[in-house]
């Protein structure tokens, strides 16, 4: 039984077309940037509600497999749900910088998608305002950042929102994991 409580906003039909396979019809978690799952326990956890803008399956220059397969696409600046609907929103956008748009090239950017130079603090600024809209009063958001090419700071610049803690990893620390709570 598909059950949206607090629909403040209508929930597109491709959505509630996915909703049978969640915990109680009703997924907690919303990850806004699912790409291949890596980090999940369960690539299929009925908890969590996978949303990307891209759907692809191809064999990566190691020989593996990879697949972007989302519940929907959808893209983070514009998340289809109503305000104050999940309990935890997951955030790991890309962190590759790119000078222009065009298909993915090389392994990291095929697996993690990238920035445009041009507007990365635009579209960064709106993923965490549309990520805060739809997480619950109390609820948290998960952040995930790579340094690779920007800076955490210059990152954590863009929402007025105050993490409470953060974890480094990664053989150079470049990856940083941060807990916000709206
Ligand atoms: C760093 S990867 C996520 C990796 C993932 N957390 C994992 O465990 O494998 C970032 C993902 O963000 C997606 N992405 C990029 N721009 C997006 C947007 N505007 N809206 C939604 N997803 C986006 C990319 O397609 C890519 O799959």
């Amino acid at each position: 039984m598909i059950v949206i409580d607090e629909v403040q906003k209508p929930v597109p039909k491709d959505i509630l077309d996915t909703m049978d396979r969640f915990y109680n019809g009703r997924p907690k978690v919303l990850d806004v940037a699912c790409g291949g799952r890596m980090f999940y326990f369960d690539k299929d956890d009925p908890r969590v509600f996978f949303m990307d803008n891209r759907r692809i399956k191809t064999t990566l220059c190691d020989g593996r497999d990879f697949e972007v397969n989302p519940d929907v696409i959808a893209d983070f600046t514009d998340i289809p749900f109503p305000d104050e609907h999940f309990n935890m929103v997951v955030f790991d956008p890309p962190h590759l910088l790119k000078n222009k748009e065009g298909t993915p090239t090389g392994y990291q950017q095929i697996k993690y998608g990238y920035l445009l130079k041009q507007n990365w603090k635009e579209v960064l600024s709106k993923g965490f305002t549309e990520c805060f809209r739809v997480l619950k009063k109390n609820g948290f958001l998960i952040f995930k950042w790579n340094e690779t090419d920007i800076k955490v700071s210059e990152v954590l610049a863009l929402t007025k929102e105050n993490p409470i803690f953060g974890h480094k990893s990664g053989k150079q620390s470049k990856t940083h994991w941060i807990c916000f709570m709206k």
